[in-house]
């Protein structure tokens, strides 16, 4: 007895460090994709953290200075250092390659068609990689962002609803008010600070901030102070988890009591608490709180039987719903109207084309601007500013599905042929590879040309957007709060300091 089990064990062992790697290994090859050579155990690991390696210390070493002592802005030094091995591999072996991180087998992909299947694909099959999920799990728990099949259906068919552009539009007026207030502490300090009409403003923690407080009021509406609290206690847990690399994926020793991981439990702890408390606060009383997206979202989910049946499920919904939406809008929002005031700031002749158009609609006085949809959706000058900048500096660096049974791809070998990928294929796409890609986007892929999105404003980024406008309609959410932090007064803005993007933490937001 005692002999099967061992044997049973050491097989299912074996099965998983060798033959099932070879297998898929061998699918694949045998369908003409390629990849760098891999070694037992291992895989392309040692390959990741030498090119990482490299990576780190031709960073620390190159002191990049422009010629007045102010530290270089370069466009493209962040996109060397993101996934080195990624791109290294992409020169090498074309736009669709594997790789090993040992047990774990990865196909990149990088043709926008092939992308858009992925993001198309209905089928449960294909969903959010498991291992990734297990590492954010102190802040997704199993929300829509990190779960699969039928429990993301759930959540889906609860929040989407309040992300429709009717909701979004009736968004509009709080941000303009949050917004309209970061900008006067703006005016002020001008004129307080300003030498000949131009002052120097750090403006990413403004914009953290500001992000915070639409985020707060929007969710937690009448309990804003507390809902401003829970978003600072999960931006701390998101610093101490913040980690670029895929090699997340080896063995995971999350279990270990490190000084970092102790306090993010005790973050995850308080979290959870002040979640709970504003929802039984609410849950008590309904009738006190105004129609926030917390309590619609809440309405919504007390008329589902499977959570009315379950409170722990129903808790468990509430917490990972306010976190998930915290993570997915704060980041993204904070990273791209960085990017945007950065950009414009680097060629006034679109920052003038953007304020000219802002003033002929809603005049230069901030208090007469009073936005409203369709004066937003009149800023076309703005939209295509902002759409650029996505592509250029994109929120979400990294797109990436699990196969979780064996799924046909269309046109997905180099002949355009279809292709399978193998139950267990961990699906990878650099998103900054692809909007840079000079066979997409043409010569200027690198260049910041808002004008390449004249004629089809309408139509989403390849990938990036068109995931976003498709999964919650949030896109509509983004760029309205990205218009609406534009100030057509300010002065152009000399520096940006510490851009934050969240490129380099493996999260899309997906
Ligand atoms: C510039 C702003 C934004 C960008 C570029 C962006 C990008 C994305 C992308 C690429 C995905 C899907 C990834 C995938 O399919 O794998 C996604 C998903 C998601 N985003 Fe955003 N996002 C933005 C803003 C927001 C905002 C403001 C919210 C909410 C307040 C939000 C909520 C979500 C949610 C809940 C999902 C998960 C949807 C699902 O899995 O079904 N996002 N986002």
């Amino acid at each position: 007895m005692m002999i099967i089990v061992i044997c049973r064990v050491m097989i299912g062992v074996l099965d998983m460090i060798w033959w099932n790697p070879k297998r898929i290994q061998s699918v694949l090859s045998k369908q003409g994709i390629r990849g760098p050579k891999t070694s037992f155990l291992y895989g392309n690991v040692k390959q990741i953290q030498q090119m990482e390696m490299i990576i780190k210390s031709s960073a620390s070493s190159s002191s990049s200075s422009s010629s007045d002592g102010q530290p270089a802005v370069s466009h493209h030094q962040w996109l060397r250092s993101s996934f080195p091995y990624l791109q290294e591999w992409s020169r090498l072996y074309g736009r669709t390659y594997m790789f090993s991180t040992g047990t774990k087998q990865h196909l990149y992909v990088n043709q926008p068609e092939l992308i858009k299947e992925l993001k198309q694909h209905k089928s449960l099959d294909l969903g959010k990689p498991s291992y990734l999920s297990k590492a954010r799990r102190p802040i997704l728990g199993n929300g829509v962002i990190k779960a699969n099949g039928h429990h993301w259906a759930l959540q889906k068919k609860l929040i989407a609803p309040h992300f429709f552009p009717l909701q979004v539009k009736g968004m509009v007026g709080l941000m303009e008010e949050c917004t309209t207030t970061m900008i006067r502490t703006w005016e002020q300090r001008l004129a307080e600070e300003s030498q000949g009409g131009v002052a120097e403003f750090m403006v990413d923690q403004d914009l953290k901030d500001l992000s915070i407080d639409i985020i707060s009021r929007a969710f937690f509406g009448s309990s804003y102070y507390l809902g401003k609290t829970i978003c600072k206690k999960l931006r701390a847990m998101e610093e101490t988890l913040a980690k670029p690399s895929l090699l997340f994926g080896l063995p995971y020793l999350g279990f270990l009591p490190t000084q970092g991981r102790r306090k993010t439990w005790r973050l995850e702890k308080e979290v959870e608490a002040l979640i709970l408390n504003v929802v039984k606060g609410r849950q008590e009383d309904a009738g006190k709180y105004s129609k926030d997206l917390l309590q619609m979202i809440l309405e919504r989910a007390s008329t589902d039987i499977e959570l009315q049946q379950d409170k722990h499920k129903m808790e468990r919904f509430m917490v990972d719903t306010c976190t998930n939406i915290h993570f997915a809008g704060y980041e993204t929002i904070v990273s791209s109207a960085s990017w945007t005031l950065m950009l414009l700031a680097l060629h006034p002749e679109w920052q003038q084309r953007v304020r000219s158009e802002i003033i002929e609609t809603c005049g230069d006085h901030i208090p007469s601007m009073s936005l409203d949809w369709d004066k937003l959706s009149q800023f076309k000058n703005l939209g295509n500013a902002i759409l650029e900048s996505l592509r250029l500096y994109a929120p979400s660096a990294v797109i990436a599905r699990e196969a979780f049974a064996d799924i046909k791809l269309d046109g997905g070998d180099s002949n355009g042929n279809n292709f399978v990928v193998p139950k267990g294929v961990h699906i990878w796409s650099f998103v900054p590879l692809l909007h840079r890609d000079t066979e997409n986007w043409g010569p200027d892929a690198n260049e910041f040309n808002p004008e390449r999105f004249r004629d089809y404003q309408a139509k989403a980024v390849v990938g990036e957007h068109e995931a976003a406008r498709r999964h919650v309609a949030q896109s509509d959410e983004a760029v309205s709060e990205l218009r609406t932090s534009d100030d057509p007064q300010a002065e152009p803005l000399r520096s940006i300091g510490s851009m934050n993007s969240r490129v380099g933490t493996g999260e899309t937001g997906f």
